[in-house]
């Protein structure tokens, strides 16, 4: 059985931070219901590479999802909002700032209606708080979070990282929130409000950056391998430091191409061995025993002229062909992987983390799998949902309207776009 089966979602979110949270609690078995305005989640339609088809944007992160469309903004449109409320366990949005309330629908409200439901928000900055009016999109959310100050080298511009920290991040938070706010109304009989915001997300991620950031009243940060010194007011950014008690950089490898790196973790047990591999190589053969890396504390001192050895040696080979050199040493190490490195890798396919799906609009694609593996429920991932496919259905199965009620609403306007007012 699914871990999930029998919790019911409304799913109010768009873009990519809600989608996130409420497609990995259906990927665990909840009926989640995507509730969307009559013209759909705008990422349906954002950077298209198909025409007329709803955008990978979209269907990567809205799978195993039914769709309803309802226009929240007439009155029948409201009813059937209610209705849906009472039927659900959670309700969620990533609405901007007091968007919900505008609807007419506070916490409060929704709380009365429904007792038990738990409601999941996110807001770029919460709702509490000089910031709490803005809205944020992912790269705002890295900005004030900590995550691009800390990125990049000092000497350069910060820079945001690839990883979707702020949105997917802060969806994964309120996953965590959702399901333990779940598990309490099991107990208690009333649900909760659960609120993230981006920005708290992205500073809980950059924890061990404010970790150095104390530190640095004591003294520099000796693993670092740009200047720190004892007084300095923030973190620096620290291009490919490991950010652990460990050494680890970014060596680049043979043939020098833009992904052709791979990166070491000189972990202190390794030491010996990894000297004693490449220090003859690179005309080095006391590089086991001198004194300069004999110790951590002098390998940090010194990690700058380890690195340039360390890159001297990888200059002859692949980044996979220094992996397979470093493995038998127990040396922790990755090549740096492309997204085609990724969408090939045996591995990755043999754990179903890039996994084909078929589209009525596009044919076939790719997906990214599900990353939480449940031994008794593993995820069965079914494609997104057309927009309003489900709408019919919802109406009659879970609501149990009659033919007569989804007729009257449908001409009344509750699922459709008022007609544009003529100017
Ligand atoms: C992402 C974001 C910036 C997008 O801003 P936006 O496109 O202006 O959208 P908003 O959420 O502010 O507003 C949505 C509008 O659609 C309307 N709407 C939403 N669902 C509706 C429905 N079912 N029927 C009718 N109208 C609907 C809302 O009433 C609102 O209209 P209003 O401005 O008249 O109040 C904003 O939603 C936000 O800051 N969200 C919180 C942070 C977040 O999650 N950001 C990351 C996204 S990946």
């Amino acid at each position: 059985m699914e871990a999930l089966k029998g919790i019911r979602i409304l799913d109010m979110t768009h873009v990519q931070a809600g989608p996130t949270c409420s497609q990995l609690l259906a990927w665990m078995g909840a009926d989640v219901i995507k509730f969307e305005p009559p013209q759909g989640d705008a990422t349906r339609g954002q950077l298209r590479d198909v025409p007329n088809a709803d955008s990978l944007y979209f269907t990567m992160l809205n799978c195993n999802k039914r769709s309803i469309t309802v226009n929240m903004k007439s009155a029948e449109g409201k009813a059937v909002f209610v209705d849906l409320i009472k039927q659900c366990d959670i309700v969620m949005e990533n609405f901007g700032p007091g968007v919900l309330d505008r609807l007419g629908f506070t916490w409060e409200k929704i709380h009365q209606i429904n007792p038990r439901i738990v409601m999941g928000s996110i807001k770029g900055f919460g709702s509490t708080g000089p910031y709490a009016e803005f809205k944020a999109y992912e790269n705002v959310a890295q900005a004030m979070g900590g995550a691009m100050s800390t990125t990049g080298v000092p000497e350069g511009a910060p820079f945001v990282t690839g990883a979707q920290i702020g949105d997917s991040g802060t969806g994964l938070h309120l996953a965590i929130g959702l399901l333990g706010a779940l598990h309490q109304a099991q107990r208690t009989g009333l649900g909760q409000y659960v609120e993230v915001a981006m920005m708290d997300g992205v500073m809980n991620l950059c924890r061990v950056k404010f970790r150095d950031h104390q530190r640095l009243t004591h003294g520099g940060l000796s693993e670092y391998s740009v200047p720190t010194e004892k007084g300095m007011p923030y973190t620096p950014r620290a291009g490919n430091d490991s950010g652990g008690g460990q050494l680890g950089n970014a060596i680049h490898c043979k043939p020098h191409g833009p992904n052709d790196y791979i990166y070491i973790v000189v972990q202190e047990a390794v030491w010996t061995a990894l000297a004693q591999c490449i220090g003859p190589a690179v005309g080095r053969t006391d590089l086991a025993t001198d004194a300069k890396f004999a110790t951590i504390g002098e390998r940090r001192k010194n990690q700058n002229e380890m690195w340039a050895l360390i890159t001297q040696f990888a200059a002859n080979y692949t980044k996979r062909e220094f992996m397979a050199i470093l493995n038998p040493l127990d040396v922790p190490c990755g090549p740096i992987m492309s997204t085609e490195d990724l969408a090939t890798d045996e591995h990755i396919r043999g754990r179903e983390m890039y996994v084909e799906l078929d589209h009525p609009q596009r044919g076939k694609w790719w997906n990214v799998g599900m990353p939480i593996k449940l031994s008794a429920s593993p995820a069965k991932i079914a494609r997104s949902p057309l927009l309003g496919e489900h709408t019919d259905e919802v109406l009659t199965q879970v609501l149990g309207y009659d033919a007569a009620k989804v007729a009257a609403l449908k001409s009344a306007g509750a699922f459709s776009a008022p007609p544009k007012k003529a100017v």
